[in-house]
């Protein structure tokens, strides 16, 4: 999508972090925005804050794990700007629950917000998209942790995982019907992610015990605290964004750092073929 102005966005988690800097990105390339998210008065307030630059943006909240709720904002988002051109599924939380420790309401609220959320904001915005012909793009926020696994809370990955695979397997259904689907995989950005448990649903968080001060588990968690303090520049995360829809790179990427990484889990699994790469496959 070459020329962005004019163009309506849908931006999912957009009251903070990521998705404010995809909002504030997409609105300074004159697109109108509707921001969403389960924050009310974050919400209001970047919306309060963009609308000062300007920008044609509005809000409205939805809780992303709920389908009907999804529905109700693209609903409202159809009312308020008619055509959409661009859906950024970006809301996420970072995820409960380690090995020993994980819990049924934990993973729900992990694969509920992060992966759900997003097979159903494709099934909602697909087809509004593709009903005025233009073209669009779908964007979807995984992480780096969604091409390599490991760290504190499995449903994490397993959610980002989800998100990889379904955007790397439409891409090829939908350019055909001129949408563009690229997936979103940043490495350590400042935002306010290692707070998701303030989003988490009422009476859940008890029933997740308190996290452990000590151990190797800890020591993680306060590894991955100090270095999203100190991470990349969200609204730099949404420039790139805006020029990964403007050219449909299927990846975007924010940095290099975990390449070697990916490197590493690629040569893994080549060398698991290499066990049998002589072998006649008994039929
Ligand atoms: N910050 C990082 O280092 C990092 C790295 C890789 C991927 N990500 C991903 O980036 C995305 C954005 O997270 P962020 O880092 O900006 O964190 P953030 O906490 O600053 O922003 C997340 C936003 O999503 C909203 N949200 C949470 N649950 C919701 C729900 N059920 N319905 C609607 N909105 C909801 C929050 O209110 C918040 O505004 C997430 O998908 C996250 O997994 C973040």
């Amino acid at each position: 999508m070459k020329d962005l102005s004019g163009k309506t966005a849908f931006v999912t988690g957009a009251a903070s972090g990521i998705g404010l800097g995809i909002a504030t990105a997409l609105s300074q390339a004159g697109v109108k925005v509707m921001l969403c998210d389960i924050e009310e008065e974050a919400l209001a307030q970047a919306v309060a804050t963009l609308k000062l630059t300007n920008a044609d943006v509005d809000g409205v909240r939805a809780d992303v794990s709920l389908k009907a709720e999804l529905q109700i904002a693209a609903d409202a988002t159809v009312a308020r700007y008619d055509k959409i051109h661009i859906l950024v599924n970006n809301a996420g939380v970072g995820g409960a629950g380690y090995y020993g420790h994980w819990s049924d309401a934990g993973w729900n609220w992990a694969l509920g917000v992060n992966l759900m959320s997003v097979i159903w904001g494709i099934e909602i915005f697909g087809p509004l998209i593709e009903a005025h012909g233009e073209g669009g793009q779908i964007v979807s926020t995984a992480s780096i942790a969604g091409l390599i696994s490991g760290g504190v809370a499995p449903s994490y990955n397993v959610s980002k995982y989800g998100v990889v695979a379904l955007s790397e397997g439409l891409r090829s259904t939908l350019a055909p019907r001129a949408i563009g689907v690229s997936v979103l995989c940043p490495g350590f950005v400042r935002t306010q992610i290692t707070n998701s448990l303030r989003n988490a649903p009422q009476g859940f968080v008890s029933t997740l015990g308190p996290l452990p001060t000590e151990g190797p588990i800890a020591e993680l968690i306060k590894e991955f605290q100090g270095r999203v303090s100190k991470g990349i520049d969200p609204l730099y995360v949404g420039e790139l964004v805006r020029e990964g829809i403007e050219d449909d790179w299927p990846y975007i990427f924010t940095d290099t750092e975990f390449e070697p990484l990916i490197d590493d889990r690629f040569a893994a699994i080549k060398k698991g073929f290499d066990h049998i790469r002589e072998r006649q496959p008994r039929r």
